[in-house]
């Protein structure tokens, strides 16, 4: 049954087109395409349960749920662990908009953000509801609050289209929030003034897009927090792990986040404070290190004979090279890891590189693919 459904997952031809909408529900900066860990999913057919360290917006889970496995993703980034959440979560579109509206017709209302920023984002009766959402959902935990604030992360800004509207926001990209005085800027020079978005009907039609046929769940949690401390505390183990570390050079997945950060329980303002992103290393060597420890992190949570896939990449101003970067960090690991392959990312013919989902500034950017297995002999862990 479960190799049936792996192999389902895993070929083009037979899954539902359907059945992919969840992944999209929001998007994440350097999110890799469902073909990569699909891929690895399908070269390691005995795998019993998937871990994504630094999971992001829950690919890696959500190839999981559609192979038919259990999963466990980390990220410390609070926006990405709440679209990963999504990733695991079954509840009807129907559950989702009823909650919706309980909230909407609800009294608990929240202080309105002031300031030219709010004022020409939304329209000031959908940021009322914006507001009202966000205030309700910080208290909630059901897998149907889990859902409505990651379909709601994935509405709160985006283009203004001609037929109806898909996002609450003026004018803006969906993939990162412009900061306040461009935005600001950009309309005004065009007079662009915010129009009013019915949160709920957004909100409805999303649901029935994403949630119309989504894949039987197989379990798993998502951790908000640091991957080695979390990976000292879980006690799962794992047979595949396919992942993708911040790349190289790359200090900006808070800040360009930072209007959904703030609908998450952050300040109405950038922050430029991401402690603990590991892409926030002083030098080479620290971030050499710092990504070691994750793989000895990884290893003591693995069965022998593990997979390690890792797609890494490193933006072209901090000239070096991903290749080097990875393989040197497995290594400093000693913690049993074998480099099997490294090859330029997105060759496997069905793959798409990552960064160029992104348009002309990710396309520079050099990935790579690393693939690692778990030697029986493992040289630290008596030291553990
Ligand atoms: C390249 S992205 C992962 C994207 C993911 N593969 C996807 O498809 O969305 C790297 C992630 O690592 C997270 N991260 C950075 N430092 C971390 C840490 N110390 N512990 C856990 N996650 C961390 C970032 O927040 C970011 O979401």
């Amino acid at each position: 049954m479960k190799a049936k459904a792996k192999a389902k997952a895993t070929d083009p031809q037979k899954r539902s087109e359907d059945a992919l909408r969840l992944n999209a529900i929001c998007p994440y900066y350097t999110m890799f395409p469902l073909d990569f860990p699909l891929e690895h999913l399908a070269a390691k057919p005995d795998a019993t349960r998937v871990l994504d360290p630094f999971c992001g917006r829950g690919t890696t889970l959500y190839a999981a749920r559609l192979a038919g496995l259990p999963s466990v993703g980390i990220d410390i980034n609070p926006v990405a662990a709440a679209i990963a959440q999504a990733k695991l979560t079954k509840v009807t579109p129907g559950a989702v908009v009823r909650l919706a509206r309980q909230i909407l017709n609800s009294d608990r209302l929240d202080e309105v953000p002031e300031g030219e920023f709010w004022h020409w984002c939304y329209e000031e009766q959908t940021l009322r509801e914006i507001v009202t959402l966000r205030k309700n959902l910080m208290a909630m935990d059901t897998p149907t609050a889990a859902m409505l604030r990651a379909i709601l992360l994935g509405i709160l800004h985006g283009p203004r289209n001609k037929g109806l509207p898909s996002y609450l926001s003026n004018q803006m990209p969906r993939t990162y929030a412009s900061k306040p005085a461009y935005a600001v800027k950009f309309w005004k020079a065009r007079g662009m003034d915010p129009v009013r978005i019915s949160a709920l009907d957004v909100i409805a039609r999303r649901a029935n897009y994403l949630l119309r046929s989504t894949p039987i769940p197989q379990g798993g949690r998502v951790y908000l927090g640091d991957s080695v401390e979390t990976l000292r505390e879980i006690r799962n183990k794992f047979d595949l792990v396919v992942t993708s570390p911040p790349y190289y050079g790359m200090r900006t997945y808070v800040a360009d986040q930072w209007l959904r950060s703030w609908f998450l329980g952050g300040l109405p303002e950038v922050p430029y404070n991401s402690s603990g992103q590991i892409a926030r290393q002083p030098n080479q060597e620290a971030f050499i290190r710092a990504l070691a420890e994750v793989w000895a992190a990884t290893a003591q949570r693995c069965h022998r004979g593990a997979r390690l896939a890792i797609r890494f990449g490193a933006l072209p101003s901090a000239r070096k090279d991903p290749k080097r970067l990875v393989v040197d960090s497995l290594h400093q690991a000693n913690a049993g890891w074998i480099v099997k392959e490294v090859r330029p990312a997105g060759t496997s013919p069905k793959q798409a590189r990552q960064a160029e989902q992104f348009g002309k500034a990710g396309s520079a950017v050099e990935e790579i693919d690393v693939v690692a297995e778990l030697n029986s002999r493992r040289p630290n862990s008596q030291n553990r």
